[in-house]
């Protein structure tokens, strides 16, 4: 049994796997709606944090799929607090087909897929995001036609996004730079891991040096949830990597820009930016509904391939 907790975890052949079975899917629903791939089935989604792509793109994916989704809000299951993370797991994989958790401790995650007997999909983690990197790597061969050597440049905080994107941007042969103030640069075992990774990763404090060449430009919240209290800390240092048209300037002039949003608009990114012909966000954010389908049926279906 296969969980989906990190994209390092899964090698090219079976990414890849997943990004064709994301645009057959697609396909499959824009030309009158998806076989029953998942007929019968339930995904059981805890959430610990809010959510509006992420909760409703698993739940209209698992309809789509021919199964059912059950939202377990946090005042429900409060997870680690009212009942043990192994308990819920154990308990939870006796009625339902695959659990989907959005977290703040990664170590609830791995500690759910520990003691479930169900797929475990990781729906956002303080540490990683996966099932938003697999929607951006969609997009980008949506609109490219290709994900092997693409410049993708990050510029903001370095957080949960950005990490899973770095690992997609490994296995899928992409190069990375990103620009992040100091004090808020990738941590040396994330530095060492995307290395390990064989990630072509450069890291500046220089918002226009990284973007020089890129084919993507990415940015994301400066406060992600679960850090709030270092949010006005966080307004100080960072205004000088806000996306805005005179940094999408110095990139390449088919460069195109992603956000995983929910967008802070006129802090990381601009109106003009966000709404501009080069954005790709609402694309992006509809492509979690697809590349997601794909990661159920992997997980879930009865005809699995085995990697
Ligand atoms: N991008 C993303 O995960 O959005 P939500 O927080 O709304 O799910
Ligand atoms: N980095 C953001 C992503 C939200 C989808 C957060 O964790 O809040």
């Amino acid at each position: 049994m296969r969980h989906f907790l990190d994209i390092a975890d899964y090698s090219t052949a079976e990414l890849e796997h997943l990004i064709r079975l994301a645009i057959q899917l697609k396909q499959e629903w824009q030309s009158g709606g998806n076989r029953p791939a998942l007929g019968g089935k339930v995904l059981g989604m805890i959430f610990e944090k809010p959510s509006l792509r992420t909760r409703v793109s698993f739940d209209v994916g698992m309809l789509h799929l021919g199964g059912h989704a059950l939202y377990l809000s946090p005042a429900e299951i409060g997870l680690g607090k009212r009942e043990s993370t192994a308990d819920i797991a154990r308990v939870l994989s006796g009625y339902v087909q695959g659990i989907m958790a959005r977290v703040f401790s990664h170590k609830h995650i791995l500690d759910l897929a520990k003691w479930s007997s169900v797929p475990v999909i990781n729906g956002l983690s303080d540490a990683s995001h996966p099932c938003q990197a697999m929607a951006d790597m969609l997009t980008l061969h949506e609109h490219f036609g290709h994900l092997r050597g693409l410049r993708i440049a990050y510029v903001g905080d370095t957080n949960n996004v950005v990490l899973s994107l770095a690992q997609a941007a490994a296995r899928f042969g992409c190069t990375m730079s990103v620009a992040s103030p100091a004090g808020y640069q990738f941590s040396e075992d994330a530095h060492e891991s995307l290395y390990a990774m064989g990630l072509d990763l450069s890291v500046t404090e220089n918002a226009v040096a990284a973007v020089q060449d890129a084919d993507v430009i990415y940015t994301d919240t400066w406060t992600s949830m679960g850090q709030e209290a270092e949010a006005e800390e966080r307004r100080k240092v960072f205004p000088p990597y806000q996306v805005n048209d005179a940094l999408l300037a110095k990139a390449n002039r088919h460069a195109v820009v992603l956000h995983c949003l929910p967008a802070h608009r006129g802090e990381e990114i601009t109106d003009a930016v966000a709404d501009g012909e080069q954005s790709l966000l609402f694309q992006q954010a509809a492509n979690r509904l697809h590349a997601q389908k794909a990661i159920l049926v992997h997980l879930m279906s009865e005809n699995q391939l085995h990697f």
